[in-house]
């Protein structure tokens, strides 16, 4: 790349306006996150089942809860994220029995997956019933359901007595909040409560797996290995969004979440893949062929790699043989960036693999495709 034009070969990534626009007081409930206390989970539950908002941890990320079968409050769920219409929360329940309420098909594979995978990051799609209010739903014939593996998340869905329609708890766009701050961060004013019961564990989102078609296909990688569902059910298909390299036409997505920009840091960031040693010698090059133009440069590096980077903020996501760590942390240093005024961000990619395919595509997307591939 040549110096001069150098930030004009970066697509801009879209800033969310943080103007709310009814605000409230927000109840912060610290809660114990192995064993919550009755009575903080009682006040949250108050607010959900009167068609409230209220965020909560799971295993994956935060969540902002809402009752799945009341159309107002999902209503209100996508007002305080400032969440297109179009794109419809995944319900989470507390039970497997829960899910025969709101799902029409459940197949024997479907079966399979939640004896061995629930509760656990893991969201099933199956073709929804009539209880389903149409807002929930976005319209579809079908509905995204997962139990989580968290005692605060499965405490609040079996106090409130309904199945909890919960998207990540941040504005649309934002990177997914794996802790309370985070959600304050985005959501302060907007929400009835919040119960902190400290930093989620895995750090990215459930894997996403459509059941209403044969052979099932992910929509989204996640916390769940697609490696863990091939061998637990054989024949599973990738869509192509989840493994894309550059932005795809729309028109292909299956899933309305794959139309919608995702992680979007503030700064325009490259995603440099490859092996290595290819990809610290090209972050190298681009660290000083940026701040020749006097640009600002941040490098979301690896331990293996951090020390070799002179760049203004350098930040470590973990381990390259921990791919669990860096998933625990991408989000959150995503975030950083954000409150540093930096003018690009320079990620190293990791390999696609386990967890690795998850990362990997939260960072292709939040690098809005600028990939640059090293030899
Ligand atoms: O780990 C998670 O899944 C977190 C925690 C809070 O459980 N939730 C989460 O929700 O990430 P959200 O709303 O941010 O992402 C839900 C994804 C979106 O990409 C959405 O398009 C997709 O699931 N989805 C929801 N309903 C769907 C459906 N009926 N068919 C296909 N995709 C669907
Ligand atoms: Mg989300």
């Amino acid at each position: 790349m040549r110096n001069k034009s150098l930030l004009s070969h970066l697509r801009v990534s879209p800033r969310t306006s943080h103007k709310a626009s009814r605000m409230k007081k927000t109840l912060l409930l610290k809660v114990n996150p192995n064993k919550p206390e009755a009575e903080k989970v009682q006040a949250a539950a108050a607010f959900i089942k009167k068609g409230g908002l209220v965020a909560f941890p799971t295993e994956t990320v935060y969540g902002l809860g809402a009752d799945a079968l009341n159309s107002k409050a999902i209503l209100a769920l996508f007002e305080a994220k400032k969440r297109p219409l179009d794109n419809p929360p995944i319900v989470h329940v507390e039970s497997i029995d829960d899910v025969y309420r709101i799902a029409a098909q459940v197949p024997p594979k479907a079966e399979k997956l939640m004896r061995e995978f629930w509760p656990g990051p893991l969201t099933l799609v199956f073709k929804h019933s009539d209880i389903v209010p149409k807002v929930t739903v976005a319209g579809l014939d079908t509905i995204a359901i997962r139990m989580p593996q968290h005692n605060v998340a499965l405490a609040l869905i079996r106090e409130s007595s309904c199945p909890i329609a919960a998207p990540s708890a941040n504005l649309a766009g934002k990177p997914s909040p794996t802790s309370a701050k985070h959600v304050l961060d985005d959501l302060n004013g907007r929400i009835d409560a919040l119960l902190d019961g400290g930093s989620t564990c895995i750090g990215v989102e459930s894997t996403v797996l459509d059941m209403s078609v044969n052979p099932p296909m992910v929509l989204r990688p996640g916390g769940t290995p697609f490696e863990a569902l091939q061998k637990a059910v054989g024949d599973v298909k990738l869509h192509p969004f989840v493994v894309a390299e550059e932005e795809l036409p729309v028109g292909a997505a299956r899933s309305p979440g794959m139309r919608h920009r995702h992680y979007a840091p503030d700064a325009k960031m490259l995603l440099v893949e490859g092996s290595v040693a290819a990809v610290t010698a090209k972050v190298k090059e681009l660290i000083a062929s940026y701040r020749l133009e006097a640009c600002k440069v941040g490098v979301l590096a690896t331990d293996e790699t951090i020390t070799q980077y002179n760049a203004d903020v350098v930040k470590s996501l973990g381990s390259r043989f921990n791919l669990a760590v860096i998933a625990q942390n991408l989000f959150r240093l995503l975030r950083e960036f954000d409150a540093e005024t930096i003018d690009v961000v320079i990620a190293e990619g990791v390999p696609a693999e386990g967890l690795g395919l998850a990362i990997m595509n939260r960072l292709r997307k939040a690098s809005a495709y600028n990939i640059i591939r090293a030899e």
